[in-house]
């Protein structure tokens, strides 16, 4: 049993958003949908300790979008950190996505547990990949923080995921990563976004996750593109100190996600 309370986050990834708040991507009205996302959060709001934005965070990587970011953000007042995907403008969500409860460290430490947040993506290009300077500085931080179990983000799953038009824009080097990983066995837990579906595989001793998108759902193990009617969603973590640790997924309804285009 674990007797110590443990530190409460919430990841949510691939939110979309975009300079005009009324922009919808095939169909969904993004800006919309986080927002049920973030009236959720509300409620939740005095039990979590921090949100953890695992990418795609723009749909079209403007400024405008990422201070709509932070503007819906702004109410939760919870301390928020985050990653690139592919659609971001990295450059934009470091001078942006850098004021108040939102920061964009990449490397911190809360509850007993280190949080690593890698940049995977590529410019101009849907796939990931890890340069040596960032598996580098991995390497590196898991050295200098400890032995304190560990979370590594980063945006690209670095496996397959059983969908044959997705498993193009996976992690490129996923064996380079793991090299690392193999030496630092502190790290309990690999998150991700990217495919907008819940998926979870385990490899040594490390579970490898993502999460619903909060707006369009991909179909799982579909080998052309196809949209999934599920709800948008977020993943909750409990990370217990001694490593130990819980997480859910939750969906939330929107009634106006699925209106006509
Ligand atoms: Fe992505």
């Amino acid at each position: 049993m674990n007797q110590v309370s443990p530190l409460s986050i919430a990841q949510v990834t691939d939110t979309h958003l975009f300079a005009s708040e009324h922009h919808k991507m095939l169909g969904m009205p993004t800006t919309q949908s986080f927002q049920t996302i973030i009236e959720r959060l509300k409620q939740l709001r005095t039990e979590l300790d921090l949100l953890l934005l695992t990418g795609d965070l723009s749909g079209d990587g403007t400024p405008e979008s990422y201070e709509n970011l932070q503007n819906l953000l702004n109410p939760l007042q919870i301390q928020t950190y985050w990653l690139p995907g592919n659609h971001d403008c990295a450059i934009a969500m470091d001078d942006i996505l850098n004021m108040g409860m939102i920061s964009r460290r990449k490397s911190f430490q809360r509850g007993g547990w280190n949080f690593i947040l890698l940049n995977s993506s590529v410019p101009e290009c849907v796939h990931g990949y890890l340069p040596g300077k960032t598996l580098d500085w991995l390497d590196s931080e898991l050295k200098i923080l400890g032995n304190n179990p560990t979370v590594v983000a980063l945006h690209h799953p670095p496996f397959p995921v059983n969908s044959a038009w997705l498993d193009t824009s996976t992690l490129k080097n996923p064996q380079e990563f793991f090299a690392v990983l193999d030496r630092h066995p502190q790290v309990k837990l690999v998150l991700f976004g990217h495919i907008h579906q819940e998926f979870q595989h385990q490899r040594h001793t490390v579970d490898y996750l993502s999460t619903p998108s909060t707006c369009i759902q991909f179909q799982s193990k579909s080998p052309t593109f196809v949209i999934d009617q599920q709800l948008p969603g977020f993943r909750l973590f409990k990370l217990y100190p001694n490593g130990m640790w819980e997480s859910t997924v939750e969906r939330v309804p929107c009634s106006e996600c699925f209106s006509k285009c």
